[in-house]
């Protein structure tokens, strides 16, 4: 067990700070974004929609990934009791990824782009990325001695970080002339690869709660029990599977339809066993609910709930051709990528970085709880909003003879003002939870630089890195 001052910013840390600070980032962009819906072609000439979408996407999307990368690496060595095998190789990693999204957000801010939706920047920006993966991966499998009677969690993170790879790697084929130049086998492997990366991601920060709970409930044996294994491997069969239902307007084998379809319906039995588990959690919830990290896992099982309820109606073929292309799929998306994959990932950062040198005030504590309600309920106003407005444009999109575009814009309004100011009170909600954590490591790090081993004043609190 290594003995570290807790005072000092450990390199896993600060991918969880990194990824803090893209959360703030993407939150400024989303709320332009969503003005831009209201009034079209405002920050026309700097930041149009065009630029904006894509700056609040990747921010967002590469909050997950370095937060997912931070807790991972944090836990592993909880877990272990070990330092990582190669410190030196993770801190590479963090200036790799630190400096090609810096890039990317600048290339964008200058109209540079040539990737595709969701990966829009330059290509050659996606080599550092999958390099800086390699070696996460490298330290990871070094780091665990064995793997044998290793627990579910283990075999989560380690099927995350090989899937995440390969479906990065998948997701720029495209590249090549021999899968651009047929359009349906083009957009199968893209919309393949995407839905796949989600499922490799989710089993990075599913892990991660997993061994959370364990340390928050003080019982380690559900990690080797055969239910979470059972669970695991129906995560895993989703996650090579369940992407057919992102190309079922593509007019590819009837098979791949419907193998996917039948898939998607064993999320019903997660589904399943999250309703059965509610009674429970509801008891347990009433016992740790002072414990934030808890009330941030509570609020993620209600949107797992609600999202695989979204999830499953959308993979109905019959369904999914009036939702296609609507936003009722940016409902989907945001609802998952906000209400689970960001509310477990805030769990994590609460207890990776809460004990401090700092402890939070009791101001702070009652800001946080006002932020944690606000982000909650305008999270589900906003999400019933673009489910409300996806319905009218689906609607629009069947109608024999439509009415023109710029009518049913109009038509969109109201509920484009119900997404602004729900989504303006959940930034805001965000803040105020962002703010305590934030200033906190700030204040932590003056206080390591005064006190800095060697300086003659490391007199701080020593704590072990095992718990
Ligand atoms: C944790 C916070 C957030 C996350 C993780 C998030 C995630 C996402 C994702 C993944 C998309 C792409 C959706 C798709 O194409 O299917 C998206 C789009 C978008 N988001 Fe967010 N979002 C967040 C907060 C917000 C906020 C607070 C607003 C502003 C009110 C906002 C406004 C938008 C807009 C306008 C789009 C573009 C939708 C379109 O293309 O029509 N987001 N967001």
């Amino acid at each position: 067990m290594a003995a570290l001052n807790n005072n000092k910013p450990t390199t896993s840390r600060l991918f969880m700070i990194a990824g803090l600070g893209l959360l703030a980032a993407g939150l400024l962009f989303g709320l332009t974004g969503a003005w831009q819906y209201l009034v079209p072609g405002s920050l026309k000439e700097y930041l149009s929609f065009e630029r904006i979408r894509p700056l609040h996407v990747s921010s967002v999307v590469f909050w997950i990934i370095f937060g997912a990368t931070g807790a991972v690496l944090t836990y592993l060595q909880q877990y272990t009791g070990k330092k990582l095998y190669c410190p030196l190789l993770v801190k590479i990693q963090l200036s790799i990824f630190a400096g090609s999204v810096i890039t990317i957000l600048i290339s964008y801010t200058a109209g540079i782009f040539g990737g595709r939706e969701y990966w829009e920047f330059h290509p050659a920006l996606a080599i550092p990325i999958a390099a800086g993966w390699i070696l996460f991966i490298i330290n990871f499998i070094r780091s665990i001695s064995s793997f044998r009677k290793q627990p579910v969690y283990v075999w989560m993170w380690i099927t995350g970080l090989f899937f995440f790879l390969f479906t990065f790697i998948e997701s720029y084929l495209w590249i090549f002339p021999y899968f651009r130049n047929s359009v349906v086998n083009d957009m199968t492997i893209q919309w393949k690869s995407y839905g796949s990366m989600v499922g490799a991601w989710n089993m990075l920060i599913y892990g991660s709660s997993f061994f959370l709970m364990e340390k928050i409930s003080g019982n380690n044996k559900y990690s080797h029990a055969p239910i979470a294994f059972i669970l695991y491997f129906t995560g895993l069969f989703n996650l090579m599977f369940n992407w057919g239902h992102h190309i079922y307007t593509l007019p590819t084998y009837p098979f791949i339809k419907h193998i996917s379809y039948a898939v998607s319906m064993t999320e019903l039995f997660i589904i399943g066993r999250i309703i059965w588990q509610w009674r429970s959690t509801v008891s347990t919830a009433r016992k740790h609910f002072h414990h934030t990290a808890y009330r941030f896992i509570v609020a993620a099982d209600i949107w797992i709930f609600l999202t695989l309820a979204l999830a499953i109606a959308m993979s109905i073929p019959a369904v999914n051709v009036y939702t296609h292309g609507t936003h009722i799929t940016v409902a989907h998306t945001m609802g998952a990528t906000i209400g689970i994959n960001s509310f477990l990932l805030l769990a994590i950062a609460f207890d990776i970085l809460h004990d401090t040198c700092t402890p939070l005030s009791e101001k702070n504590i009652k800001w946080l709880k006002r932020g944690y309600a606000t982000v909650n309920i305008s999270l589900l106003i906003f999400w019933i909003s673009l489910i409300a407005a996806g319905v009218l444009k689906a609607r629009w999109q069947m109608q024999e003879t439509p009415l023109p575009f710029s009518s049913m814009m109009l038509m969109l309004k109201p509920y484009f003002i119900v997404f602004f100011i729900s989504g303006s009170a959940m930034a805001t909600g965000f803040f105020l939870i962002l703010y305590p954590l934030l200033k906190n490591q700030a204040a932590c790090y003056f206080k390591y630089l005064v006190n800095k081993p060697g300086t003659g004043q490391d007199r701080l609190p020593v704590q072990l890195i095992v718990e």
